[in-house]
């Protein structure tokens, strides 16, 4: 048996080096590169790594630690196998969801950040990373129109995170003292229909008890409903009830529906006057998708210098009228793993007054082994004790990278890419656009059998409850066609998109069923489009030839 000396000789050649050495250093270059050459071999046309091969759970639970050392090479070859069957994000072919194809500057932020593990807690274990993270608060605080001399920010564990610290805020404003005392009193909490399903989550996590949440139903625009927003905000200040946060969402899910935060903020400020509030009710925007439409804010629709479409440009800026107010917000959430091209997670919340932090802060003896050498300390007032710095170093790595421009132009290219499906789509006589009125990357629609009137039938289903049966074998319909799709995505033909089983609910309470495709790769171009439109039909042909 070797001694520990001669096994502890081996293990530290599996780690970088402390000290330079430039012989071991182009050894762990070359690891990363065998590791990078394997995952090339995985890639081919299609738009998936390797093979999809099912799990086998049962042979997972078993799994053991090893009783002795591994070799760095195996290791990183069974690593390697895991990415089996993964679908590349970034392939021209894939339309499936928001999950971002990161950009090289920014895997780059992620492994430096990874190998000297900065800790934001504070800047005695951060140093300049948490320059890094103030300088991605200021210039995002900049671009969305808060002042970056008063807004404060941290990253933390996502866009569910985000949405978390502003109810927390929120709740603190409607009961001070809720961190320390607990909460008292009936709180609640207004967001849309269309709005994360993290909200429950909220709700249940923070103590307000998911039955407090208030959901307010969307318009045909996937907006909230204002009237009833109102109507159901006094009935709660009526009833005695404390709000503890409006939360907007800017850009949802399926559908990048926006909400009216001008509105909303206008609503809030009216109740306080006419409740004589004794506190502000917080008001959050869930921007997580749409917070990146801020760099056309000063862009020229009318010149249009990047020439984009016009089809295009008015999509731009149609997002941008409500985009544009993301300022009135006391809080928004931005993922920089989502529309920001950035590998997960780089989650920031931002905060137009740092000083709601203030909220949040606990007592410096109740943490006594941190904070003796710092001045940046941020672990004061956040949930998180240990926060890595691979998120900032991600976003301000595509910050610097990309600048205003280069954003314009991804952005402006997945909308170009999703206008040019709809008018496709639009091109056939079996296929209906549903978020018509949204202006996103995101188009939901719908395929239906021939003989069906695509000009009606949408508001049919949606309005007309004898269309129920209808509707549902319509559900079904489409259930087929993107059981055809995906599979023949998964053969290596056509494009991967999603399928929603609910993208709203039909005025008499069914879910409407739809294909969603999400274009959010800087590498979708025309032909993709094309291949994705004639699958569709394709797929409704197979539908129709197998009742
Ligand atoms: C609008 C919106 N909010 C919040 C979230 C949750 O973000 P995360 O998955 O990063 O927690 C998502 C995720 O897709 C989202 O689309």
């Amino acid at each position: 048996m070797p001694s520990y000396r001669d096994l502890l000789q081996k293990i530290r050649l599996c780690f970088p080096q402390p000290i330079s050495d430039r012989v071991h250093d182009s050894y762990f270059v070359h690891s990363i590169m065998r590791a990078l050459d394997q995952v090339d071999a995985l890639k081919t046309e299609i738009p998936i790594l390797g093979q999809t091969i099912p799990n086998d759970y049962a042979v997972g639970q078993q799994a053991k630690l090893g009783p002795a050392l591994g070799s760095l090479e195996k290791v990183t070859e069974e690593m390697v196998g895991y990415l089996q069957g993964m679908t590349l994000s970034s392939h021209p072919r894939t339309q499936q969801n928001v999950v971002a194809p990161p950009s090289i500057p920014s895997l780059i932020g992620v492994l430096l950040a990874s190998l000297f593990n900065p800790n934001l807690v504070s800047d005695e274990y951060s140093r300049r990373v948490a320059l890094a993270e103030v300088e991605v608060v200021a210039m995002v605080a900049d671009l969305v129109g808060f002042d970056p001399a008063q807004a404060g920010g941290v990253f933390t564990f996502g866009g569910t995170g985000t949405s978390l610290y502003g109810v927390k805020v929120g709740l603190e404003k409607a009961v001070p003292g809720a961190m320390k005392q607990g909460i008292h009193g009936h709180l609640v909490l207004f967001a849309s229909d269309a709005s994360h399903y993290c909200r429950h989550n909220i709700a249940g996590w923070l103590g307000l008890g998911a039955n407090q949440l208030c959901t307010i139903p969307t318009q045909d625009d996937n907006s909230i409903d204002l009237v009833q927003l109102a109507d159901q905000a006094r009935q709660a200040l009526q009833a005695g009830k404390k709000i503890a946060c409006f939360m907007a969402t800017i850009g949802s899910t399926d559908a990048f529906g926006l909400d009216d935060l001008q509105e909303i903020v206008a609503l809030r400020d009216r109740l306080v006057d006419e409740f004589h509030l004794s506190y502000r009710p917080h008001v959050h925007a869930d921007a997580v998708i749409g917070w990146a439409w801020s760099v056309f804010r000063d862009y020229s629709f009318e010149a249009n210098p990047l020439g984009f479409r016009l089809r295009t440009v008015r999509a731009l800026a149609g997002a941008l009228r409500h985009i544009r107010h993301l300022q009135l917000a006391d809080s928004l959430g931005v993922d920089f793993h989502k529309t920001g091209f950035c590998p997960y997670i780089a989650s920031l919340f931002l905060l137009k007054d740092r000083a709601d932090f203030q909220l949040l802060t606990r007592d410096t003896r109740d943490m006594p082994y941190l904070y003796q050498f710092a001045e940046y300390r941020p672990g004061l007032f956040t949930l998180e004790t240990s926060r890595g710095g691979a998120g900032v170093l991600a976003a301000l790595a595509n910050l610097r990278l990309l600048g205003r421009e280069g954003w314009q132009t991804l952005l402006g290219h997945l909308v170009e890419m999703a206008q040019l499906l709809r008018e496709h789509l639009d091109g056939h006589e079996s296929t209906t656009v549903l978020n018509r009125a949204n202006f996103g990357p995101v188009t939901v629609f719908r395929i239906y059998p021939p003989g069906v009137d695509t000009f009606s039938i949408q508001q049919r289903e949606f309005h007309d409850p004898q269309a129920r049966d209808l509707l549902l074998q319509h559900n079904e319909y489409n259930r087929r066609v993107a059981a055809y799709i995906h599979a023949e995505a998964l053969a290596g033909r056509g494009v991967m998109i999603s399928l929603t089983d609910c993208y709203r609910h039909t005025a008499y309470g069914e879910p409407i069923v739809a294909l969603k495709s999400w274009i959010v790769s800087p590498f979708v171009d025309e032909d993709s489009v094309q291949v994705l439109v004639r699958m569709i039909l394709e797929a409704r042909d197979h539908v129709e030839r197998n009742p």
